[in-house]
């Protein structure tokens, strides 16, 4: 297994958020965490990648405990994390921002480049010199994920990269996420509904209330409808 998340607890001061949450994810594999808004599923990216000082329970990266190390640690060892927030520099243009996410090669894994993600994001390669704070939010989203790639990481987690997309924008990034499972990356993106996680993903959870309430196929999801309109936005 790529990651292995068990018995994980979250809180935020005295609030208690997630509840014995498990996810697992193998390698290559295109995983949705589903949920509601306010569901947990930021708290669980941000568990995973240590940002959240309030947890217990256990986290596997490549078969490795995790879940005591910083979060500078986490990232280094390949672990990819794009927050909900696109937190691009917006006085840095594209080139810039992607310079700003570069790591060395890792092994086992195809070392990013700056070409290699224009063919990802074709449009990015065309404003090269622009700042991220004169771009689209979708440009800004497909800017905050090449970033992250240029970290060369094995998996990476996206919190809801479709978020306030237009449609168009919305087909070219399934595009892109379905070139990067190609390219041999583990991936899990966060979701409201189905409509995204259909086009992209092979496997699906739900979390509800920050516990966990269905896990299969999309298939097996579809087959359900009770189960997506109990935990899901339609
Ligand atoms: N910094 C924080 N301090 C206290 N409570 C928080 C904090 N961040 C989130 N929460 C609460 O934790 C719960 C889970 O939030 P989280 O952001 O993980 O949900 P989400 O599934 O990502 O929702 P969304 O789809 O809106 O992004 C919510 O009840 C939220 O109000
Ligand atoms: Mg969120």
């Amino acid at each position: 297994m790529k990651l292995e998340v068990a018995g994980l607890n979250s809180f935020y001061g005295r609030a208690h958020i997630l509840f014995d949450v498990a996810l697992e994810v193998g390698k290559g594999e295109v995983v949705a965490l589903l949920g509601r808004n306010g569901a947990g599923k930021s708290t669980t990216f941000r568990s995973v990648v240590g940002l959240v000082s309030g947890r217990s329970g256990q986290v596997k990266f490549e078969g490795e405990d995790i879940s005591r190390l910083p979060s500078y640690e986490i990232v280094r060892r390949g672990l990819g994390y794009v927050p909900e927030d696109r937190r691009i520099f917006t006085d840095l243009t594209v080139e810039e921002n992607f310079e700003v996410g570069r790591q060395k090669p890792r092994e086992g894994v195809a070392a990013w480049s700056q070409d290699r993600i224009y063919t990802l994001f074709p449009n990015l390669g065309e404003m090269r010199k622009r700042l991220g704070g004169e771009m689209s939010g979708g440009e800004q989203q497909m800017l905050s994920i090449g970033r992250t790639l240029m970290g060369n990481p094995s998996l990476v987690l996206l919190d809801e990269p479709s978020e306030g997309l237009a449609p168009k924008i919305v087909e070219q990034m399934a595009d892109a996420i379905l070139a990067m499972k190609r390219e041999g990356l583990s991936i899990v993106i966060s979701e409201q509904n189905l409509h995204f996680a259909k086009l992209i993903c092979d496997r699906a959870y739900i979390i509800e209330k920050g516990r966990m309430r269905f896990s299969g196929t999309i298939a097996e999801l579809e087959a359900h409808p009770e189960v997506r309109d109990a935990y899901l936005a339609v």
